[in-house]
């Protein structure tokens, strides 16, 4: 049996077990952390920071940092909300986000943080950068306009062998996560679905069906995230 540990979130004591993450602890007790790039069933990787609490004065993130007995973590200052704000605001201004044309509009996550964090205008200037759609012989359009970069694609979408659709494209500022040429060929009606829904934007779009649920019924328009 895991041992049992108690840990404070925001001064809310939870009995969790050691070999958990802040993550998993605090979603297990209905406390919400905001993510992104973090997909359950897979190993975090920690590229969003969205998830960032804080403990002893230190920034850390949520999806990476496994529990100890007795921590006790903040995850709503004004600080947290701040920063968290932030990174979502640098990531409108580092696409082009158009959300009244996109089919992901009301079941993104993105735009969903962005209503919750109270986003106007973001502080930094719009980069405006030329990017992208890839949708050449597959099932998908893959719009770079809208792509987090969250590799959430890479990790979650593969073939019966393993074999992933989505990869790397050059490092670091310049990082693209584009499809490979020859797997996104053979992707099937299922996977292509299954790859869209765990896109947390609008870049991963299933060709063909489009608007099939109609604005205003979509899931972050009945209930904001993190409620
Ligand atoms: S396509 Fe979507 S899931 Fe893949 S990296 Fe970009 S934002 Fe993340
Ligand atoms: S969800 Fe933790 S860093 Fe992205």
């Amino acid at each position: 049996m895991e041992k049992e540990i108690k840990i404070w979130i925001d001064g809310t004591e939870i009995t969790t077990s050691k070999n958990k993450t802040i993550l998993e602890a605090a979603k297990e007790n209905n406390i919400y952390i905001p993510t992104l790039c973090y997909f359950v069933n897979t190993e975090p990787k920690a590229n969003c920071r969205i998830c960032t609490i804080m403990i002893n004065n230190r920034m850390l993130t949520a999806c990476t940092t496994p529990v100890a007995d007795g921590m006790e973590i903040q995850n709503n200052t004004e600080e947290l909300t701040d920063l968290r704000k932030s990174i979502i605001e640098l990531l409108f201004v580092s696409g082009n986000h158009f959300c009244p044309t996109c089919e992901k509009s009301g079941n993104c996550e993105l735009q969903a943080l962005a209503y919750k964090y109270k986003m106007l205008v973001p502080r930094f200037p719009y980069e405006f950068p030329h990017k992208q759609m890839i949708g050449k012989g597959s099932k998908i359009l893959k719009d770079q306009n809208r792509c987090i970069a969250c590799k959430r694609c890479i990790k979650t979408i593969k073939d019966k062998k393993g074999r992933r659709y989505f990869a790397t494209k050059y490092r670091g500022y310049k990082l693209e996560i584009v499809p490979d040429e020859e797997m996104i060929k053979t992707i099937s009606e299922e996977t292509a679905q299954q790859a869209m829904d765990n896109c947390p934007v609008g870049s991963i779009i299933k060709k063909e069906i489009g608007f099939n649920m109609p604005i205003g019924t979509r899931k972050f328009d009945k209930t904001p995230i993190g409620k």
